[in-house]
């Protein structure tokens, strides 16, 4: 039996701002039990509802050096369908409104305590990691930590780090002096080779210098991560760790995306009745939202984080245009002030049209992936992108620019084959995008069946974690042979 510990700033069905949370909180229930005893470390956040704080147990604490203060870790536990996980809680930390907060100087703090806390907490737990499996810039210092604070010691001699990059464009860069302060590691860090770039320290670059092995969500990010374009400066870096570096492409929890038995849409559906079932989703949604009710009108989705990652100055410009069509929106996100009063602007003036829900809601997303027809996704780079998972696994059909994992999921229609899975375009340009919309339009309207025949290749594609997972698999029996 290996010990593999997953450490992340979110994880369903504790805390979720995006695709992260899913991510952590499906897999390690993928993993192979018999072999692999898997286990998560996440922050104890004030804003967790309460029902999941109820089912935390306090474990123990300890006081940590930290910063230049002594500091109160308490650990916490909660065991979900199987799974082992533990909270780092400390009030001062986590107590904020929201997982993350603008204060970038804060959040390396945080994070920094979080990583040593997770660390300091391993010989009191019970449960010696062979591998501690690091995700995003959060937990970047926790393989550096390993080689540094902790190597003195026989209890985490042999252990292994794997750094998983979910997001490159988020780092944790602050200047040298403050982190060196903030993490107590010496100037020996803070080279070029080691955790300076640009200036600044920056921790997500220590996780991907000082881990046994690096990975990212998909094959395609994986490769475009070491060009200038998508490398947010640390292309070099990862053409430089270029053999340590996999692309594994992510996974859903087939069994919560389930059309068949989820219970938060309106009415459930399969890949044999979706044709006369499906529609009722859509019915229901418009009626809920004040949409016009027409079954003919092709309404199509957005569940997003509001931001320039996922292409909404394409949707900004076009939406003007993209309005003048026989066509409805329905968009469930928050984010930049920018975005969201856009949306809010064009569903007041096309109240019949557009449905803005400027909000976090996990029915409301379940809803609109069941009720759409197709589901828009123009990301500017997408490392793997969930949402057009959940988009096939209903039966909605996905609009991608061909990136990253978009481009490793969506197979684009090719009507002479009878293949595809959804619309996707190449470059990032608003023109290509509305071209592409108004050619998934053709289709719906004049070739209905040919659309429902793509209905049902995309619900009988297969993006659970299965695959995947062997790849983990046999990276962490690569790690520990
Ligand atoms: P990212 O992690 O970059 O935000 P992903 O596509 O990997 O993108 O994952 C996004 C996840 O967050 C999906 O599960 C999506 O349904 C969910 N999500 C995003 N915005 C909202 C929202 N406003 N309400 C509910 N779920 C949301
Ligand atoms: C990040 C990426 C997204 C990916 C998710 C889970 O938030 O933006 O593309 O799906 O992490 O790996």
């Amino acid at each position: 039996m290996k010990n593999i510990l997953f450490v992340a700033s979110e994880s369903v069905p504790f805390i979720k701002t995006g695709g992260l949370a899913d991510v952590v909180g499906s897999l390690p229930k993928s993993l192979d039990k018999e072999k692999y005893d898997v286990r998560i470390f996440i922050p104890k956040y004030g804003c967790m509802k309460q029902e999941m704080k109820d089912r935390l147990n306090y474990k123990t604490n300890f006081y940590m050096d930290f910063n230049w203060k002594n500091v109160y870790v308490g650990i916490m536990e909660a065991v979900v369908d199987g799974i082992t996980y533990y909270f780092i809680d400390n009030e001062y930390y986590f107590s904020g409104p929201k997982p993350y907060c603008d204060d970038a100087l804060f959040e390396i703090e945080k994070y920094a305590f979080f990583s040593k806390a997770v660390l300091s907490s391993l010989p009191l737990i019970d449960f010696k990691p062979d591998i501690m499996h690091c995700h995003d810039w959060q937990t970047g210092l926790i393989p550096v930590y390993l080689k540094d604070h902790f190597a003195g010691s026989e209890f985490f001699r042999d252990m292994k780090s794997i750094m998983t990059i979910h997001n490159l464009k988020f780092q944790g860069k602050w200047n040298i002096e403050t982190v060196k302060n903030i993490t107590g590691l010496s100037d020996y860090y803070f080279t070029n080779d080691k955790l300076e770039a640009y200036g600044d320290a920056n921790l997500l670059k220590g996780g991907i210098v000082y881990a046994d092995t690096v990975t990212t969500v998909s094959k395609t990010y994986a490769q475009e991560v070491k060009t200038e374009f998508y490398g947010e400066g640390l292309h070099g870096l990862l053409q430089a760790r270029e053999g340590e570096l996999k692309g594994i492409v992510n996974g859903i929890d087939y069994t919560d995306f389930n059309p068949e038995s989820n219970p938060l849409i309106y009415n459930n559906y399969t890949v044999e009745n979706f044709r006369k079932e499906k529609i009722k989703n859509k019915r229901a949604l418009q009626k809920e939202l004040g949409l016009k009710q027409d079954d003919k009108t092709m309404l199509i989705g957005i569940v997003s984080r509001l931001t320039d990652q996922k292409g909404f100055d394409l949707i900004e410009y076009m939406m003007e245009e993209m309005c003048k069509d026989n066509v409805q929106f329905v968009i469930l996100g928050t984010g930049s002030a920018q975005y969201e009063d856009m949306f809010r602007s064009f569903a007041g003036r096309y109240p019949d049209k557009v449905s803005a829900n400027i909000y976090y809601s996990e029915a409301l997303s379940h809803k609109i992936y069941a009720a759409s027809d197709a589901f828009l996704m123009p990301s500017l780079f997408e490392p793997c992108g969930l949402s057009q998972l959940m988009a096939l696994r209903y039966g909605t059909l996905p609009i991608v620019r061909e990136t990253g994992g978009l481009k490793d999921t969506v197979e684009p229609y090719n009507e002479y084959e009878g293949t595809g899975t959804g619309f996707s375009f190449a470059n990032y340009n608003a023109h290509e995008m509305l071209n592409t919309l108004r050619y998934a339009e053709e289709v719906y309207y004049n070739s209905k069946r040919d659309w429902n025949k793509m209905v049902e290749r995309a619900m009988n594609a297969d993006f659970s974690w299965g695959v995947s997972a062997k790849k983990y698999e046999e990276m962490y029996e690569e790690l520990t042979k």
